[in-house]
């Protein structure tokens, strides 16, 4: 496999990284994880602003991410053994200079990564039938909306639900549900789909807005609201989105039953119009691709 690394395309044995990058140091750095299915990079311009955001929001330089497209179709091109169904990964750090808190001044370039991985898909019956979570208190920082490389918490939550046998490790923040350790979380209650605001403390998914805007047109009530633990007897269906998740049906939580313990109806609607959804926007990405190169569409 080739990889793209601070401008080179180079075998992924040979890229090497600075022991003085920050990203190694400090995680002072962002990433983003788009999902290629046949070749297509899924969704991959609301990844870009949100690295975009990232970056300006860390005051690391974020022009790099208008190449970022470009490396990507190249990186395409130069592993064309790249499975039916791949992630690409981007990680952009602030770049390498002796240990020292502040930013090194004079700024120093960012290191930029970038890298096609095939990727094995989960099997059919989690989502056909669902998985198990557990809760775990919520023990990250107030700016959860940086996609930060900065993941220890979690790591450490996703290893408890390994241990414990499960899918996801859900946070939970001042008694409700905030996302889990890798997926954001719906659910739902009083026959309305619900999910935590965007704020400081979730990932904002791309898989979430999509569901959002998906559920609203198909004119299921959504509330964006966190399920309170205090009412998850109540709570009869829950789901994770995600870019390798998609869309999972969760079935038992801390070992009890969600609703009927089988995905519910709003579930299996949202779950099974996935695929159509990635069809969609990768026909409609080839199309305004195809305008923008000056080619017709026949
Ligand atoms: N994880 N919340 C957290 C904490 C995440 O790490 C992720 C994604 C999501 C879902 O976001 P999106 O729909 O944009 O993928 C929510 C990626 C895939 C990962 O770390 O591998």
């Amino acid at each position: 496999m080739k990889v793209y690394l601070n401008g080179e395309y180079v075998p992924q044995d040979q890229a090497r990284v600075s022991v003085d990058d920050r990203g190694f140091l400090f995680a002072d750095g962002v990433y983003e994880v788009c999902r290629i299915y046949n070749g297509h990079i899924f969704l991959l311009e609301p990844h870009m602003q949100r690295m975009r955001r990232g970056l300006t929001d860390l005051q690391i330089p974020a022009d790099i991410v208008d190449e970022i497209p470009a490396i990507a179709e190249r990186l395409l091109e130069l592993n064309p053994d790249s499975a039916r169904l791949a992630n690409l990964y981007i990680q952009v750090t602030r770049g390498a200079a002796p240990r020292a808190h502040a930013f090194p001044k004079p700024p120093v370039p960012p290191t930029v990564f970038v890298a096609v991985r095939n990727s094995k898909p989960y099997p059919a019956s989690y989502f056909q039938d669902g998985v198990g979570a557990i809760t775990v208190p919520d023990i990250r920082w107030a700016r959860c909306d940086i996609k930060s490389v900065a993941l220890l918490p979690n790591v450490l939550a996703n290893q408890q639900a390994h241990e414990a046998g499960v899918f996801e490790a859900l946070f939970v923040r001042d008694g409700e549900l905030i996302e889990g350790s890798h997926s954001n979380l719906f659910g739902v209650l009083d026959g309305e789909l619900w999910t935590a605001p965007s704020s400081g403390h979730i990932l904002s998914g791309i898989t979430r807005q999509m569901v959002l805007e998906k559920a609203r047109e198909a004119g299921i009530t959504v509330r964006e609201n966190a399920i309170p633990m205090s009412r998850i007897g109540e709570v009869t269906e829950l789901f994770l989105s995600g870019t390798t998740t998609e869309i999972m049906p969760v079935v038992k939580l801390d070992g009890n039953a969600v609703g009927d313990g089988t995905p519910g109806p709003i579930t299996r609607q949202l779950r099974d119009a996935y695929p159509s959804w990635i069809e969609e926007e990768l026909a409609a990405a080839t199309a305004s691709h195809g305008a923008r190169s000056g080619q017709t569409a026949s």
